[in-house]
């Protein structure tokens, strides 16, 4: 009888044990073993009832049982001391807290979402086209000569001898023409490339904001107005802007649009290379051969096209004189915006 009820009261034990979670549980559980009134006392106290042959045995057989568990117990009470310890140290409130860094949209970004929402504002929707492009799309539809210097490999980046990494985003307005009829009026911002060496005032890879307007009537006028608004909520209403006459193939006429150096203020000094304008974006009327070209009638319809470089534009707005800046990543010149 009294084996089987040690045997019980081991089993028992162990698995009691095994739910302790604090040191408040493990006192119920010395209390429920290893106390004057506790399992293990009255099992002793049964002792004096065996036979004279049994009470040898038994008396070993407790003996291990008591000191099994108040090993255990022992044990379990140290680690949960220790446990309870270290969560007390955890929580100092009077430590100063840890700042996380918090980040922000890099310059590129912030510039390209004014011009978008300024051009949106000018009732303009975005569209976007890829940097894999046709030799065509890029060129031959824009009406480049097949001899012109910008197809030259040292401008372009050949993929094969049909495809290229495009160079400028007006490819876009031969897609944009190709799938939607007149009118039709879009900004086209993505990454262009271009093979050049790079310094403080190029690099292989840039951004552009592609414009394109076509309708009946659309003058050169419009283009200007346009523009002019699209500079002064940009750059400020105070700035003084230009339009010189200029060359692309795909428009015709072609201009260039200055506004005055920040710098100086129209005085001459190095950054506009002592004329005292620097130059924004490139634009015109739509040429017509580029509209035969997508199958818009030319009697009909016109247009305009300009087209402008973020990082110029934002090294401009900014006053920073070095584009690499942009591609580095450094953070001590990203986080100042
Ligand atoms: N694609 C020209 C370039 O990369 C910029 C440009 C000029 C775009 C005149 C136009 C435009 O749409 O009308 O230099």
């Amino acid at each position: 009888m009294l084996d089987k009820k040690i045997s019980e009261a081991n089993s028992g034990f162990n698995s009691d044990i095994l739910k302790v979670n604090d040191l408040k549980q493990l006192e119920d559980i010395r209390v429920k073993y290893l106390s004057r009134n506790g399992l293990i006392s009255k099992l002793f106290d049964e002792l004096k009832d065996a036979s004279k042959e049994e009470k040898p045995l038994l008396g070993k057989s407790l003996n291990i049982l008591r000191n099994d568990v108040t090993e255990k117990f022992n044990l379990l009470k140290e680690k949960l001391e220790n446990s309870a310890g270290e969560s007390e140290k955890k929580p100092d409130l009077s430590l100063p807290g840890i700042r996380k860094v918090i980040g922000s949209k890099h310059l590129l970004t912030q510039t390209l979402d004014e011009v978008k929402s300024i051009f949106k504002g000018l009732g303009f929707s975005i569209m976007e086209g890829p940097e894999l492009e046709s030799d065509y799309n890029n060129f031959g539809a824009l009406n480049f000569p097949v001899d012109h210097p910008a197809r030259d490999m040292q401008d372009t980046f050949f993929i094969t001898e049909d495809f290229l990494l495009r160079t400028h985003t007006s490819p876009v307005q031969i897609r944009l023409m190709n799938k939607y009829k007149p009118p039709v009026r879009a900004i086209m911002p993505g990454r262009v490339y271009r093979n050049e060496a790079i310094s403080s005032r190029s690099y292989c890879v840039f951004h552009q904001v592609e414009g394109l307007y076509v309708d009946r009537d659309v003058t050169f006028a419009e283009l200007k107005g346009t523009l002019v608004s699209f500079a002064r909520q940009f750059y400020g209403n105070d700035l003084k802007y230009r339009f010189r006459p200029s060359f692309f193939p795909f428009t015709e006429p072609s201009a260039e649009m200055d506004i005055t150096c920040y710098l100086c203020y129209g005085k001459g000094c190095r950054i506009c290379k002592h004329t005292g304008w620097l130059e924004i974006l490139g634009c015109g009327t739509v040429d017509p051969n580029v509209f035969d070209n997508v199958d818009y009638n030319h009697e009909e319809y016109t247009g305009y096209a300009f087209g402008m470089g973020i990082e110029r534009t934002a090294l401009l707005k900014y006053g920073i004189d070095d584009i690499r800046v942009f591609f580095e990543n450094d953070f001590r010149f990203l986080k100042q915006f």
